[in-house]
């Protein structure tokens, strides 16, 4: 009885989630050559400062006009192939390149382009 009385209020604190990753946070993500590198496919015209290396990908423009929600465009980012099959774009999720939590927050900054 003693020892639950000291570990109850512990196990509450020990599950500590990660810190969620922000909209700003996927920008780095999306411009990290190791992650996602995202700019050597794709330009961002509402984000002049992103340099892109070529035009393999479309311009990403309007996402929220193009996907009906941010989960839409998280699965499309995560895989899509689902949706393009036989495309260039690398699987994210698949092949477990980015974390869920990473393509999360990049789909949060393309989201707001
Ligand atoms: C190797 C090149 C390449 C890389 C790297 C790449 N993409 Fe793509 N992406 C493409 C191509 C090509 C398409 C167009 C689909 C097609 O026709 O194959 C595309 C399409 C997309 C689309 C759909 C655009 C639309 O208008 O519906 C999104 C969103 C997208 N990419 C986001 C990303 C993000 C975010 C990253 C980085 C995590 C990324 N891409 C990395 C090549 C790439």
């Amino acid at each position: 009885m003693r020892r639950a009385a000291w570990v109850a209020p512990l196990a509450l604190l020990l599950p500590m989630a990660p810190a969620p990753l922000f909209a700003q946070d996927g920008r780095a993500l999306f411009l990290d050559a190791r992650a996602g590198r995202c700019a050597h496919c794709h330009q961002v015209p509402a984000d002049p400062a992103v340099k892109s290396q070529s035009t393999i990908g479309p311009p990403l423009a309007g996402m929220k006009a193009r996907y009906e929600t941010l989960e839409a465009l998280d699965a499309a980012i995560g895989d899509l192939e689902k949706i393009k099959p036989g495309t260039f774009m690398p699987p994210y999720r698949r092949h477990r390149l980015l974390t869920d939590a990473e393509i999360a927050a990049i789909a949060r900054y393309v989201w707001t382009l």
